[in-house]
């Protein structure tokens, strides 16, 4: 009995201080990636230009990190307020934790380094190297070419900075420590060549995360297999839940008989100040979406044209949803 009582000491000791390491380990080696790169990116027109071009209208990073108004169709920006920050992507929406888009104007990046905005953008970790949540698309942004980021860099450097303290993310146990194996380094590639419209497009797809609004994910956040842009997914807006569409070339429920000129359209609309989507003021309840069309519809049609094309080649789903449905909130 007393041998036994010992070796269940022993055995319980063990396991104790196995557990221990791997919090230590978790909490000190990780996330993995590397230091923030020595970087110094000019701030030439050119740049700043097609910085914001990217910053805006592809990447989006202004939708996250600005105020939203959905009292029209749609949602608009407030555009004197750019990348202020606030938005919580919070437990009550169905994250695993609460997160707010930071800051992007020089009031919170201001000193920051070139290499750790990088860093932040293509690794997932903050100045501090501490992790971020993979709402910041940035698995996506670990995939392009490095120089949309030094664009969006220098952009962001030319922002009116905005006094607004944003609050800490937080995320509960055993969250908390998940997250931090996500951050990784990244695997930039070279943007492909206009020419070559499907590879193109491609990378804008990935470059403007449509994959995480229309391919559906199980309850553990992993994309579900073969709903590769399928759509289905929830999106909350004031009084009701939207899902996103099937953006698969399906005939029937995806977008298989759209016309490139209709697709291209479907964007453009929204910069026709006489067109009735921007003519609608909006009460909570009513028929509103998530889909960032107001952004998009700054993209140039090359760019719209080889989205178009690339989506087009992806395995048709047949899959059809309750477009949107009225909560009372
Ligand atoms: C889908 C929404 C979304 C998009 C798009 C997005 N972000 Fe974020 N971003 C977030 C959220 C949420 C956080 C906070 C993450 C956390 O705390 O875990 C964040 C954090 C950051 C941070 C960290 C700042 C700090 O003070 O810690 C930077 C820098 C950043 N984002 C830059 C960008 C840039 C640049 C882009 C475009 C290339 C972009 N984001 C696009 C949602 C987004
Ligand atoms: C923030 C989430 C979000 C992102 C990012 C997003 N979408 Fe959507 N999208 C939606 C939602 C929600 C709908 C359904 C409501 C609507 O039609 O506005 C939708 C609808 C659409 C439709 C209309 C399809 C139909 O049958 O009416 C198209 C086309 C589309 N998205 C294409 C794209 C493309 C291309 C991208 C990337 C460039 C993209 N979306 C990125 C959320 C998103």
């Amino acid at each position: 009995m007393k041998l036994i009582g010992k070796i269940f000491a022993v055995i319980v000791t063990v396991l104790i201080l196995m557990i221990v390491g791997v919090i230590a380990y978790v909490n000190t080696a990780l996330p993995a990636v590397e230091n923030a790169p020595e970087l110094s990116v000019e701030l030439s027109p050119e740049r700043i230009e097609r910085g914001k071009y990217l910053a805006n209208y592809v990447y989006l990073c202004t939708d996250c990190h600005s105020d939203r108004n959905y009292a029209q169709f749609a949602h608009v920006l407030d555009e004197n307020n750019l990348g202020k920050g606030g938005n919580l992507f919070g437990l009550e929406h169905g994250f695993p934790g609460d997160f707010y888009a930071k800051n992007l104007t020089p009031y919170n990046l201001g000193d920051w380094t070139d290499g750790e905005i990088y860093r932040a953008i293509t690794s997932g970790v903050d100045n501090e190297g501490e992790p971020m949540f993979p709402i910041m698309p940035y698995p996506n942004y670990a995939q392009v070419d490095p120089e949309d980021i030094y664009d969006i860099i220098a952009y962001l450097r030319t922002l009116e900075p905005v006094a607004h303290d944003v609050p800490e993310s937080s995320a509960p146990f055993p969250m908390s420590m998940i997250m931090r194996t996500m951050p990784t380094n990244p695997q930039m590639n070279s943007k492909p060549d206009l020419s070559d419209n499907i590879a193109y497009g491609k990378y804008l797809v990935t470059a403007a995360s449509c994959a995480d609004c229309h391919t559906p994910i199980d309850e553990r956040g992993g994309r579900l297999p073969g709903m590769d842009f399928a759509g289905g997914m929830d999106f909350h807006v004031p009084g009701g839940l939207v899902k996103s569409a099937n953006i698969t070339p399906d005939p029937k429920t995806g977008i298989g008989t759209w016309s490139e000129e209709a697709f291209v359209a479907a964007f453009k609309r929204f910069e026709d100040p006489n067109h009735e989507v921007n003519n609608r003021q909006l009460t909570p309840g009513e028929y509103n979406t998530s889909m960032p069309w107001r952004l998009y519809s700054k993209m140039n049609e090359e760019d719209l044209s080889a989205i178009y094309a690339y989506l087009q080649t992806l395995t048709p789903v047949s899959n059809t949803m309750e477009r949107f449905v009225a909560v009372n909130e």
